[in-house]
């Protein structure tokens, strides 16, 4: 019994001085000096405790009972007055701050999402700068000086040297720089290109381009990290078409379109049997989301790696338009309106 007093006193003193509200304390007092406390529960075992000693036991639960009365007094005034009484006072009944939790943009998810998929494929996140130089967005890349990308009305230039980038791909360049052969590598980021804004166009947008860099990689094993990563993003059902397409850093490249997720390319004939077009594909069946192909031997020089001895693939696609895909959404300038209405969907 005198144990147990003990033990009751320490941890009421100290449950006492670690509450930091009125709400805490308040617990603190019911819990041990409330009708059903364990203080009272104390006076209620009395009828266990042998007659003998029964007195003492009664006047050391008092002491305890007036001990802990007076911690809480004092913790009490103490809670309600603050230290310095004369400056301010504490209304305990006026409604608490409400903290609104946060949460991830769509964008930020979507990049995520994407990451993701390919973090489980053995791929490691990498980033690079968002102000770059010529050498890095045009001419590591093998992007000659004649290139429309290269020209002041394509793309934000700092000064004659200095620019925002406009795609995420010079990161291959300073990454293979750096690093050595076999690598498997994901790059989200901003880019930036001066197109007017519209529902589908915004001078900052999000790509991540995916670079993988080693022995016999081969045109195989872009089409397999790519379709795996279509189906787990827009379902298993998804199909995959690759068109040749021409980029200066990649040889072969591919435009990669998927099967499209309103219609799948099937026709759609209201009740009278008239065809309409697909909205999302306008009935082409396919959507583009991407574009790849195998490094460009010029690329691998141009980081001092052997093209007879290394191959890889690289890709690149935009966030924005995947987001669009997967949700649904009509107009790009949503996602940087910052109207919460829309951010609160996801
Ligand atoms: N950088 C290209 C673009 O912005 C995309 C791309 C990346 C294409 C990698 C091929 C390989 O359009």
């Amino acid at each position: 019994m005198r144990d147990r007093i003990n033990q009751i006193q320490k941890s009421a003193i100290d449950e006492i001085a670690l509450a930091c509200d009125a709400d805490m304390l308040e617990k603190a007092r019911v819990k041990y000096l409330g009708r059903k406390g364990l203080i009272t529960d104390l006076f209620k075992n009395m009828s266990g405790v042998p007659a003998d000693e029964r007195a003492q036991v009664g006047s050391l639960i008092n002491s305890l009972k007036e001990t802990v009365t007076k911690v809480f007094d004092e913790k009490a005034s103490g809670l309600l007055e603050g230290p310095d009484t004369s400056a301010q006072k504490i209304d305990i009944t006026l409604p608490g701050i409400v903290r609104e939790a946060g949460r991830a943009h769509p964008i930020s998810k979507t990049i995520d999402q994407i990451c993701s998929v390919f973090i489980s494929l053995g791929f490691k996140v990498v980033d690079g700068p968002e102000i770059e130089n010529e050498h890095y967005n045009f001419e590591a890349l093998n992007i000659p000086l004649e290139h429309p990308s290269r020209d002041a009305f394509d793309t934000f230039y700092l000064n004659d040297k200095w620019l925002l980038r406009s795609h995420t791909s010079p990161v291959q360049a300073r990454f293979m720089e750096k690093n050595k052969p076999p690598f498997a590598i994901v790059i989200p980021g901003k880019v930036y290109r001066p197109d007017a804004t519209d529902a589908s166009h915004s001078f900052m947008f999000h790509q991540v381009e995916g670079l993988v860099v080693g022995d016999n990689i081969r045109f195989s094993d872009l089409k397999g990290a790519l379709t795996l990563f279509a189906r787990q993003i827009f379902g298993e059902k998804t199909k995959m078409r690759f068109r040749p397409s021409f980029f200066p850093f990649t040889e072969p490249s591919a435009e990669v379109d998927i099967s499209c997720i309103l219609c799948s390319g099937r026709e759609v004939r209201d009740a009278k049997g008239t065809i309409h077009r697909c909205s999302l594909c306008g009935g082409k069946g396919w959507i583009e989301i991407l574009g790849a192909g195998m490094v460009n031997p010029k690329v691998f020089k141009n980081v001092e790696y052997n093209p007879e001895k290394v191959t890889g693939f690289a890709f690149g696609m935009g966030v924005e338009r995947i987001a669009i895909l997967k949700y649904g959404i009509t107009d790009i300038r949503m996602f940087f309106e910052n109207d919460i209405r829309f951010l609160r969907q996801f």
